[in-house]
């Protein structure tokens, strides 16, 4: 069995987090989304509202199993016996952040290999922090997180 683990903030989930699931999924027989409890961040979302948001959007997928952590990442691979870690490469911005977590994490523990998948077009330039961001402004973001994500947002603004 092919196992990937996704691991993130996810504060909110933006489509483009969906959309790398989705693709995630094309390739591995279980995906399992990792949201992190986040103790140095001061997130927008309980760890509850965010797992439950991710739940709505994913749907009826067997193949998906969305959980909490703590700690390191690749504690949490093993733990869910995963041997890869999927990670969303939007821009080249994104990348030395990335590669230096990748090579942290082989560091760590070689067994467990990183692979970045790109988002549909769409979403490059999407994130939870400019989502946050818009939505606070009163912008709509309908078109770039799922519904039950942008209900919260407005219930978080008190719209
Ligand atoms: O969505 P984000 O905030 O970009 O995700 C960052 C995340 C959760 C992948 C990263 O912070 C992480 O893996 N944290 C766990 C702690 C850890 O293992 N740190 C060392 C690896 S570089």
């Amino acid at each position: 069995m092919r196992i990937a683990i996704y691991p993130g903030s996810f504060d909110p989930p933006t489509n483009g987090h969906i959309d790398i699931i989705g693709r995630a999924r094309q390739v591995f027989d279980r995906v399992v989304v990792a949201v992190l409890r986040n103790p140095r961040k001061d997130p927008m979302f309980s760890v509850a509202a965010r797992l439950e948001m991710l739940e709505e959007a994913i749907g009826e997928d067997e193949g998906v199993q969305v959980v909490a952590f703590d700690g390191l990442l690749v504690d949490a691979a093993r733990e869910h016996e995963a041997h890869a870690i999927i990670r969303g490469l939007r821009a080249i911005s994104d990348f030395e952040h990335e590669f230096q977590m990748a090579l942290m994490n082989r560091q760590l523990d070689d067994q467990v290999e990183t692979l970045f998948m790109v988002p549909h077009a769409a979403y490059t330039y999407l994130s939870s922090s400019l989502i946050k961001e818009v939505a606070g402004l009163g912008g709509s973001v309908s078109d770039l997180v799922p519904a039950g994500v942008e209900l919260r947002l407005r219930e978080h603004h008190g719209k």
